[in-house]
């Protein structure tokens, strides 16, 4: 089989499998590159870090995705995976080079940082002399694949032949394999035909698995993951504000919750109330997306994901309301414990954790807490170490006053009640995830309270009927 990247006939690039690089070694570089690798194609990754880069070598993956580990090492073991810090190296070893650089959210604004994206098409451009592809895949604003496809063409040797290409990703943390390897769907925005055939082939396994693939313009491609994530945080906040009214009117938001999934035309998916969204992805690319459409005058069609943002955030601090509420209205020297510190269960990052937000404004307002996690403590410690750790659920909980589920680890939504009950101070627990069986925990003596459901203690209404007006 043949491909050619380049502008004429003449430049000509034939390969069986083309020769991949990943240029960035985070979360999305690895899983990419690993995942490429166990796909058969020859890849070598890149980070200018050069520890992470020896890490990688060695086996060492620098995060927490248990089903990547393995792949790490087949890959690497088989030869077909390499890292390194050199530019030259991965212009030269490389006929489709995939940019999987952190688009962050600015200090300075909400706007993302691009950075990183910029020094990768001015370290490799300068260095491409053959035709070659060169795919972006960081969540971007509109605009920046052409470019960025742009300024590659005028710095690479090689010229127009150096072309770009948008294939954003749509991993989710803790299912990274998974999702790389059958993605419901691959969008690839693409300037040529050629390009199109090229990411066909490097896809040609997830394709033929029954994954949905999309050509498509750069902007439209780039669009389709900015959308895809507002409309998922658009999903969350809706029933978080549910939640707001379930508790003005006396309803119950899980329930709702249920009700509304169980229609096809909404689905149950993303509709789990709590104390919502955060990670590296979902608040940032809100903001970031809200951003750039500000900029170039067209806020108004996306006004809207500012009001998704504010309910996101009164999730945390409506936490904290029911956290000093349960506490008995002060949290001066109480003792909470606090299960969960990562922005969600089976990962570690505790990127803008609700979880550890909520733990760190209960300890500013005075409170004792301590806080288990499976597998993030480590990064906890580091981001906020003046709270307490402990290292079980059990030391946790301990003459806890309030006992917080802030995050669905399964060692924490299997917890057997009772046995907990014996070591904390008071039977007191607010579940922030919707995630425990209220009935069980009533049954053993705890008041469980949760954000949009009844205090069945109270066993009130919180706001009188509404008049009626005629
Ligand atoms: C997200 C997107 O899902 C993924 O497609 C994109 O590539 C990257 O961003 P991720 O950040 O791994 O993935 O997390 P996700 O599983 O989407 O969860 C995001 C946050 O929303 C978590 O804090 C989670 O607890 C919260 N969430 C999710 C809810 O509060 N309720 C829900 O119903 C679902």
């Amino acid at each position: 089989m043949t491909y050619d990247y380049g502008a004429g006939p003449d430049l000509r690039v034939t390969a069986t499998h083309p020769r991949l690089t990943v240029l960035g070694s985070g979360y999305l570089g690895v899983s990419h590159a690993a995942c490429l690798a166990e796909l058969g194609f020859d890849v070598l990754g890149l980070d200018t870090n050069a520890d992470r880069v020896g890490a990688l070598s060695a086996g060492h993956l620098p995060f927490f995705e248990p089903a990547l580990q393995p792949l790490l090492r087949r890959g690497l073991d088989a030869g077909r995976l390499r890292f390194t810090t050199s530019y030259p190296d991965a212009a030269r070893f490389g006929q489709v080079h995939f940019l999987c650089v952190g688009t962050p959210q600015r200090m300075d604004s909400p706007c993302a940082d691009l950075s990183q994206l910029d020094a990768c098409i001015s370290a490799l451009g300068p260095l491409l002399k053959d035709p070659c592809l060169v795919v972006g895949k960081s969540t971007v604003p509109v605009g920046t694949a052409a470019s960025l496809a742009g300024r590659l063409a005028r710095l690479a040797p090689a010229g127009a032949a150096a072309e770009g290409a948008w294939n954003p990703e749509f991993l989710r943390e803790g299912r990274a394999v998974d999702d790389t390897l059958r993605p419901d769907r691959i969008v690839a925005g693409v300037q040529s035909s050629r390009a199109e055939a090229a990411l066909q082939r490097i896809y040609a396994a997830p394709l033929s698995a029954g994954s949905q693939f999309f050509a498509t313009d750069l902007a439209t491609a780039e669009l389709a993951k900015a959308a895809a994530n507002s409309f998922l945080a658009t999903k969350i906040s809706f029933i978080n504000a549910m939640s707001e009214v379930c508790e003005g009117a006396g309803a119950d938001v899980a329930v709702l919750a249920e009700i509304l999934g169980a229609d096809p035309r909404i689905g149950a998916a993303f509709l789990r109330p709590g104390l919502g969204f955060g990670g590296g992805c979902l608040p940032k690319d809100v903001r970031a997306f809200l951003a750039s459409v500000d900029q170039v005058g067209m806020g108004e069609s996306l006004a809207f994901l500012r009001e998704v943002d504010a309910i996101n955030m009164r999730c945390r601090a409506r936490m904290v309301d029911l956290t000093r509420d349960l506490a008995g209205g002060s949290l001066a020297g109480k003792v909470i414990g606090v299960l969960g510190a990562s922005f969600k269960p089976d990962s570690d990052d505790i990127r803008d954790s609700p979880a550890l937000e909520v733990a760190g404004v209960l300890h500013g307002l005075g409170a004792r807490v301590t806080v288990y996690d499976p597998v993030a403590l480590g990064n906890a410690r580091k981001a906020r170490p003046e709270l307490e750790y402990a290292d079980s659920v059990m030391e946790a909980a301990a003459d806890a006053d309030v006992l917080l589920l802030l995050t669905e680890w399964r060692e924490f939504t299997e917890a057997d009640p009772e046995i907990l009950g014996k070591v904390v101070a008071q039977r007191r627990i607010a579940d922030g995830r919707n995630a425990l069986d209220q009935e069980a925990w009533r049954s053993a003596g705890w008041d469980y309270r949760a954000l949009g459901r009844q205090d069945q203690a109270a066993g009130r209404l919180a706001l009188p009927p509404a008049p009626c007006r005629t």
